[in-house]
């Protein structure tokens, strides 16, 4: 066999928050200024060495559209990591993570999956959602939280190897 052990993982967030550009940047090490906002779902894989092992990543990446929903939250079954982004320069973004959270429940048919909570885009100067305000809401909602900039890589292949470290583990 290609790999050890095959995790199915899911990013979802408001529209615009950076979804697909984490992926890119994790999976393919670019960033697009310009990217398109995602049509339904994309899918996309990584190999990971991890402690040893071949990891294979499945990640499949939601389109935060609104139109796209019904479609996307087929998507949830089975996932064993969940990351779910806001947009730290756009405070909407953070206030809708309880949408997602819901979502999450609704839809996801794994009592164990892990959750991780990045604020992206902590390049940016305007910032209005701070880091503590986000570590909190992470801690109170048994969720790991990350700062990640899919711009300059900050956080970004942390995020990923810290829920595949915690899926090993849990
Ligand atoms: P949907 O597919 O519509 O759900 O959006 P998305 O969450 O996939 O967002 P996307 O990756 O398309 O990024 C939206 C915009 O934000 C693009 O113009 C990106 O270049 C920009 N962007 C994404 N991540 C960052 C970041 O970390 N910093 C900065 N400055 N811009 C970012
Ligand atoms: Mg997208």
């Amino acid at each position: 066999s290609t790999h050890d052990h095959l995790f199915k993982l899911l990013i979802i967030g408001d529209s615009g928050v950076g979804k697909s550009s984490i992926l890119l940047r994790f999976c393919d090490d670019e960033f697009n200024e310009k990217q398109a906002s995602t049509i339904g779902v994309d899918f996309k894989t990584k190999f990971m060495q991890v402690r040893g092992k071949k990891l294979k990543l499945a990640l499949w990446d939601t389109a935060g559209q609104e139109r796209f929903r019904t479609l996307t939250s087929s998507y949830y079954r089975g996932a064993q990591g969940i990351i779910l982004v806001y947009d730290c320069s756009q405070r909407s973004t953070f206030e809708h993570v309880k949408f997602w959270q819901d979502e999450v429940r609704k839809y996801s048919t794994n009592q164990d999956a892990i959750l991780m909570l990045v604020a992206n885009k902590v390049d940016l100067p305007d910032q209005q959602v701070t880091r503590e305000e986000g570590e909190e809401f992470a801690f109170a909602n048994s969720m790991m939280f990350i700062e990640t900039s899919a711009k300059t890589r900050q956080g970004i292949k942390q995020a990923f190897e810290e829920v595949v470290f915690k899926i090993l583990d849990t």
